[in-house]
C-alpha cells in the first residue's frame, strides 16, 4: 500500500511568465485556489497523508504561507528545495530520505484531474505491490506530452516523450506510482539531449522489466493541461463552471480531509480563521453546520 506522495512544484515556469517572475506557478489561482492545492487533493483523495513538497529554491516561504507543516488537515508535510530543475525524476534523489524503504507516488504539480470514478481508480492503485504504474488519458494533441502506446491487453508497448509524430493518442498524465526500486533506477538515469533526467526513461526501465502497467483515465474523466496561460484560464472556466452549478468545491483539502476523518470539526474552525473572510471559508462553515 503506497502511504507516500511527493508533488513536484518547482520547475522554471517560463511559459508563463511573467506571471512566474515573482511568484511560482503553482501558487497562482486555479480559479479559487492556489493551483497546488488540486494535485494536493489529489493525493488525499487516494488517502496518502505523507506529502513531501519540492519546490525551487528561495520559494519556500511562499508555499509554507498557504500549506504550513503545522497544518489543519491532518496531514504530514515537509518540504525540500531543487537546487535547479533538473527533471523530474530528481524527486526520488531529492526525496530519498522521505521514502525511505516505502513505496511511493509522484504528481507534477501543474495536473488537474477530475471525474466520477476517480477516487475508485486512486485507491486502486495505491494498492501497488511492485513495479511502477502511470495513467493514460486521451489528448487532441499527444506531441505536448509523454506518450504511450499500449496493446489490447493494456501491456505498455513503447513510451516517448513529446514525440513530433505518433501513432497513439495516449498521454501520460503526471500522476506516477512506484516501488521503492524507483530510487535505485533513478540513479542509473543521465541526462537526455535537453539537459533533464526524463520521466519516460525511468519509466522505460521499468517497462523493460515487464513492470510497468497502465491504467485508462477514460473520457469520462478529466486530466487538464495548465502549461500555459490559455489552457490555465480554461482549466479555471472548467472549475468555476463545475463549482457554481453544483455549490460544491473541487479540491477543497478540508473538506476530503474532513470527509477522511482526518480532521476534527474543531480544525474546520481552525482552516476558517486560518484563511479569514472570504468564501472559502463560508464553504467551510456550510461543512460544520451540514
Ligand atoms: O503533465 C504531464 C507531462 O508532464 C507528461 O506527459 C510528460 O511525460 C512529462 O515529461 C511532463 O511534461 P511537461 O513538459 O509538462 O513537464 P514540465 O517540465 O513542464 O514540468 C511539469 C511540472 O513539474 C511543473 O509543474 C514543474 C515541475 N518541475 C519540472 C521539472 C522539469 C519541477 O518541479 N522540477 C523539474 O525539474
Amino acid at each position: 500500500m503506497i502511504k507516500k506522495g511527493i508533488i513536484l512544484a518547482g520547475g522554471k515556469g517560463t511559459r508563463m511568465s511573467p506571471l512566474t517572475k515573482a511568484v511560482n506557478k503553482q501558487l497562482l489561482p486555479l480559479y479559487d485556489k492556489p493551483l497546488i492545492f488540486y494535485p494536493l487533493s489529489v493525493l488525499m483523495l487516494a488517502g496518502i497523508k505523507k506529502i513531501l513538497i519540492i519546490v525551487n529554491k528561495g520559494q519556500l516561504n511562499q508555499f509554507k504561507k498557504v500549506l504550513p507543516e503545522n497544518n489543519n488537515l491532518g496531514l504530514s508535510i515537509e518540504y525540500k528545495e531543487q537546487t535547479r530543475p533538473g527533471g523530474l525524476p530528481q524527486a526520488f534523489t531529492i526525496g530519498e530520505k522521505f521514502i525511505g524503504k516505502d513505496s511511493v507516488s509522484l504528481i507534477l504539480g501543474d495536473n488537474f484531474f477530475y471525474g466520477q470514478s476517480l477516487t475508485k481508480i486512486l485507491k486502486k492503485n495505491i494498492n501497488l505491490k511492485s513495479g511502477a504504474k502511470i495513467m493514460v488519458h486521451p489528448v487532441k494533441t499527444p506531441s505536448l506530452y509523454g506518450v504511450a502506446t499500449l496493446n489490447k491487453n493494456h501491456k505498455v508497448l513503447s513510451l516517448v516523450e513529446k514525440p513530433k509524430k505518433t501513432n497513439s493518442n495516449l498521454a501520460v498524465t503526471g500522476l506516477y506510482f512506484f516501488d521503492n526500486d524507483v530510487i535505485k533506477f533513478t540513479k542509473k538515469l543521465r541526462p537526455s539531449k535537453r539537459g533533464e533526467l526524463e520521466i519516460v526513461d525511468l519509466l522505460n526501465l521499468y517497462r523493460k522489466k515487464n513492470k510497468l502497467k497502465a491504467e485508462f483515465i477514460g473520457r469520462g474523466g478529466t486530466w487538464l493541461d495548465t502549461g500555459n496561460v490559455n489552457n490555465f484560464y480554461d482549466a479555471s472556466n472548467f472549475i468555476s463552471t463545475i463549482e457554481n452549478r453544483q455549490g460544491l468545491k473541487i479540491a477543497c483539502l478540508e473538506e476530503i480531509a474532513f470527509k477522511n476523518n482526518w480532521i476534527s470539526k474543531n480544525d474546520l474552525k481552525n482552516a476558517i480563521n486560518f484563511y479569514g473572510n472570504c468564501n472559502y471559508s463560508k464553504y467551510l462553515k456550510s461543512l460544520i453546520n451540514a
